[in-house]
């Protein structure tokens, strides 16, 4: 079984804890390496070619204004086919409740039918948003699997629970393990 884990995510200002702090790694971007020691797949990141500003308010505000205009954003590549994949791990930032545009425009560049999508979403409190759903209605035909959704702030006491979500659709043995004493 062949997996691929492909995600957007976004380093700049971002809201922690209240405050705004500039990271230097995106939170969705720290999930998706933990997946990768966790398993054999492939990795792609979904980057728009014109990225939203590192001010923190301005890319709001830009996020909000492409949100409700529905727009699709250019990426700067695609894979070149999902075929080979049995398992897509989609990760992203909730973003007004939803995914980024962007995570838009890759989904509809593919056919997911026989597919199994796993998203997984960082967030400040609101969780997943609606974004399972619009996931659904963008890949139709696609198996979407129960989401994983952790807070940005908390991602480093989440690393059980990411190993659990993993465990659940890798039919190999995870490559590395929480338990044990590793460090990831
Ligand atoms: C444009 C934008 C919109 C956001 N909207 C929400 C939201 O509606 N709900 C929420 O819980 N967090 C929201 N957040 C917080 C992010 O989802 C959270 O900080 C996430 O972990 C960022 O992931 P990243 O570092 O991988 O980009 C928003 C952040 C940004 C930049």
């Amino acid at each position: 079984m062949k997996s691929l884990i492909a995600y957007y995510s976004r380093r700049g200002e971002n809201l922690v804890n209240g405050s705004v702090q500039r990271l230097t790694v995106g939170n969705t971007e720290l999930i998706a390496a933990v997946l990768q020691k966790f398993t054999d797949a492939d990795c792609f990141l979904i980057e728009p070619c014109e990225a939203y500003p590192e001010d923190y308010y301005q890319c709001i505000d830009q996020a909000r204004q492409d949100l409700q205009r529905n727009v699709r954003p250019k990426l700067k590549k695609y894979p070149e086919s999902i075929s080979p994949y049995d398992v897509i791990y989609l990760g992203y930032p909730n973003y007004w409740g939803t995914m980024p545009m962007a995570v838009f425009s890759f989904l509809e560049r593919f056919d997911f039918t026989g597919k199994t999508v796993k998203p997984f979403c960082t967030h400040d409190g609101g969780g997943m948003g609606h974004s399972e759903r619009d996931l659904k209605c963008v890949c139709p035909t696609a198996h979407i699997a129960p989401g994983l959704s952790i807070h940005g702030a908390e991602f480093k006491y989440e690393l059980s629970s990411i190993e659990d979500w993993v465990r659940e659709t890798e039919s190999t043995p995870l490559k590395k393990q929480t338990t044990g004493g590793n460090n990831l």
